[in-house]
């Protein structure tokens, strides 16, 4: 299927309410178009924006929202995910901490047209899935209370280097948030799924954004949760 009709599926399955397809079989096989705006048609981000911001981050000590402190752990492969973990890190006084393949997936690999590209291997092929990172593990780990975590969607589902780090780390007394960037699937079972992975934690429900998620909404979605700094 063509990235458009793609987006067509996507903004029908929209409108119909049934944005949670994504975890069905027919979206994912149609999945939005790699280092695409998404469905908002928003620019993406630059692929440079995966890397924490030095000095973004606020910690505890520099007045952390009730709650303790928090951590921003994401995966991001374009940049979308990215942006929208360093928003969420500014709004929280978060600290960020970027999940970085030791092999980056080149434009070629993310080619899910492409039945040979690694993403569809991987696809196909769940031991493939296993992505080594270049660290999962988090300086001062046990002083976090939140942790995000932030993937894009990939065929429906978080996509798969995401895993190292839930399967890594000891969530247990901490909340843990998922959220994610797609071209137009929702969050789907995707963080139900990953807190299974986890096995500890107390895990929300979480929420998917658009590529181009604005800093208002995800403020508006942090008041929610409590954790708005500003
Ligand atoms: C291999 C692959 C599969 C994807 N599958 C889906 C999908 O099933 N549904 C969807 O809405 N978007 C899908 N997308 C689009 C991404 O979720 C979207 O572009 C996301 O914002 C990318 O985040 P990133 O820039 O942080 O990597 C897929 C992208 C790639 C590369």
């Amino acid at each position: 299927m063509k990235r458009r009709d793609f987006l067509k599926l996507s903004a029908a399955l929209a409108l119909t309410g049934a944005a949670a397809a994504c975890g069905g079989p027919s979206a994912s096989s149609a999945p939005a178009a790699s280092g695409s705006s998404g469905a908002s048609g928003a620019p993406a981000a630059p692929a440079d924006s995966a890397a924490p911001a030095s000095g973004a981050a606020t910690d505890a000590a520099a007045g952390a929202p009730a709650g303790g402190r928090v951590l921003v752990a994401y995966f991001s492969a374009t940049g979308n995910t990215a942006a929208v973990a360093e928003t969420i890190a500014g709004a929280a006084g978060a600290e960020l901490f970027a999940l970085e393949p030791v092999t980056p997936y080149t434009d070629a690999d993310l080619d899910y047209n492409d039945n040979g590209s690694r993403t569809s291997q991987e696809r196909a092929d769940p031991a493939l899935q296993e992505v080594p990172l270049v660290s999962a593990a988090v300086d001062g780990w046990d002083t976090y209370d939140t942790v995000f975590v932030g993937y894009p969607i990939w065929w429906g589902g978080a996509a798969w280097p995401v895993n190292g780090f839930v399967t890594g780390n000891d969530f247990a007394g901490k909340r843990v948030i998922p959220f994610c960037t797609s071209g137009g699937s929702g969050l789907g079972r995707s963080g139900e799924r990953l807190a299974e992975l986890a096995g500890s934690g107390d895990w929300a429900e979480g929420r998917r954004f658009s590529a181009g998620a604005g800093a208002e909404e995800i403020a508006a979605w942090l008041a929610e949760l409590g954790l708005q700094l500003l």
